[in-house]
């Protein structure tokens, strides 16, 4: 019961986050570009980041709660040794590499971004909404035993 409940939270945590940026890839993006409008996804940017951040941090704490649960403990990570702690430690490497995108976006991406040249803000987008789907995917192994 309490891990449905955790699974529960987790499930709407990604919700937010992946359905978030597969909004933005499919729905601003495309109109930024035709448009040359940087101000389009600035302004999501700024709407998004106070849900986005907690879910993903929501996502960090309420996957590990399950990781546990499943017997896949700090020590075993990134052991590749069984087929659900892969999955944990694939997992657990995509949300650093994420939290790591959106830092970059935030200090370096975002400050320098011209309508002129959306091209490496359109790779950041695109690339985080990837990771967040085969987040996804990955999750979706777990109830089958893992990779
Ligand atoms: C963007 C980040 C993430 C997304 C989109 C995501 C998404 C999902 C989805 C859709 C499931 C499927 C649940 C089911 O089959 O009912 C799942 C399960 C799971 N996730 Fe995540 N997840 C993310 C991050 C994490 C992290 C960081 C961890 C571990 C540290 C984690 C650990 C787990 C575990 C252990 C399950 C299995 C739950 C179960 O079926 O009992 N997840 N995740």
């Amino acid at each position: 019961m309490t891990h449905q409940i955790i699974l529960i939270f987790h499930l709407l945590a990604a919700t937010v986050w992946v359905g978030g940026h597969l909004f933005l890839s499919i729905r601003y993006l495309p109109e930024a570009l035709q448009k040359k409008d940087a101000s389009i996804l600035i302004n999501f940017k700024d709407k998004f980041e106070p849900v986005g951040l907690p879910s993903l941090l929501t996502l960090l704490i309420t996957g590990i709660l399950m990781a546990y649960h499943y017997d896949v403990t700090f020590t075993q990570w990134f052991s590749f040794s069984n087929g659900i702690e892969k999955i944990v430690s694939i997992k657990l490497i995509l949300l650093f590499i994420s939290v790591g995108m959106a830092i970059n976006a935030q200090l370096f991406v975002f400050p320098k971004v011209k309508s002129e040249n959306l091209r490496p803000v359109a790779f950041q987008i695109i690339t985080i909404t990837l990771i967040g789907v085969a987040m996804l995917v990955l999750g979706s192994w777990v109830r089958i035993g893992g990779l």
